[in-house]
């Protein structure tokens, strides 16, 4: 039996989202969004656009709606397949909001209280420490639960939200009945963390206020070798990986192992010899050529927007079935009364 004769019956379900915060950056192309797309053989996938999550930290309302439609453009760019995945928008499955509520009653104020994320968020924005990102856990709880996720793909910065779905669904079933499955993290081993190109100790995130910092998914090709031309590294001159003392060269690295496929060992031989600028450059043209077809399709489906829209519709429609089949569960066993 070939790999897509297996039987779709026992393929493991995956749960994924994104927040839909402008342009996504080379981070989160590596550490999410190329794997998404990866997946969709192996497994039956749902992947979501979580622009209520986003709603945690204030949003210009139009630049929120434009971002979740150009996240779904980017993510088909990058891959995802309408016809195999499920993708749709958060918002569009009210059944989230509704099992959500059902979770915070059903999560402890000393769990949530003790989520890092909560508590670099609040540092942040101690002008907004909402109800929202206090729950922001159970929402995202509800959102892998609802479908009964096997496996969910998340950063390091979400396995604490994951553990936290683990217990809540835990507590959940062991009150009523068995209701929900115990899902798991996917993480992928290598490329899961793309470091900063200034701060190569810190994350690379576009909340960062120094551009140079990140690659964003459209940045053009001079853009892009300019950013790695200037990346941080150190003053040994010799490319070689080791995280620990060259954090800069090693991240490089990481990205161009990739990108060509190259080990560490062959990008070592590769260069030796040479100095970091020559390195440097053909990182940069490695990404650039490998993101310029993705921001092609990119322009295109932009440019499409009722396609665009038709997809997340028609994804809002399969992923609501599947909720809503749940909620009436949950919303049954909780003691709600339905008629
Ligand atoms: N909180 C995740 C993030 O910011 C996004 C997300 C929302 C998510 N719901 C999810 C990820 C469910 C995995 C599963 O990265």
């Amino acid at each position: 039996m070939s790999a897509n004769e297996t039987n779709t019956e026992a393929k493991k379900r995956i749960l994924s989202g994104i927040q839909p915060t402008g342009t996504f950056t080379l981070g989160n192309y590596i550490g999410a969004i190329r794997n998404w797309a990866k997946l969709q053989d192996d497994f039956e996938c749902l992947y979501m656009i979580a622009d209520l999550h986003a709603l945690t930290v204030r949003q210009v309302p139009a630049e929120l709606r434009a971002h979740t439609r150009e996240a779904a453009a980017m993510l088909l760019a990058a891959g995802i397949n309408p016809a195999e995945s499920i993708l749709f928008v958060q918002s569009h499955v009210p059944a989230h909001t509704q099992l959500n509520w059902i979770l915070c009653c059903n999560s402890q104020f000393g769990e949530l209280s003790r989520m890092t994320q909560f508590k670099d968020k609040s540092a942040k924005h101690p002008d907004n420490v909402n109800g929202g990102l206090f729950t922001y856990p159970a929402l995202m709880a509800a959102d892998i639960l609802i479908y009964n996720a096997d496996l969910v793909p998340v950063g390091q910065d979400q396995t604490q939200h994951l553990e936290l779905s683990r217990t809540v669904a835990n507590r959940f079933n062991n009150l009523y009945s068995p209701t929900f499955h115990m899902p798991e993290g996917y993480i992928t081993k290598e490329g899961a963390k793309i470091m900063s190109l200034v701060d190569p100790t810190k994350k690379m995130s576009k909340s960062d206020p120094n551009v140079n910092s990140f690659i964003l998914m459209n940045d053009d090709k001079d853009t892009i070798i300019r950013k790695f031309k200037r990346a941080v590294t150190d003053s040994d001159g010799i490319v070689r990986y080791d995280a620990a003392e060259k954090p800069g060269i090693s991240n490089l690295m990481c990205i161009y192992n990739i990108f060509t496929g190259k080990d560490m060992e062959a990008i070592e031989k590769e260069f030796a010899g040479k100095g970091y600028s020559d390195f440097k450059l053909a990182v940069g043209e490695a990404v650039a050529d490998a993101l310029a077809p993705i921001q092609g399709e990119y322009a295109r489906y932009l440019a499409d927007k009722k396609y665009v829209d038709e997809v997340l519709k028609d994804g809002a429609e399969k992923a609501s079935y599947l909720a809503n089949r749940m909620m009436s569960k949950v919303y049954k066993k909780v003691g709600l009364l339905q008629i």
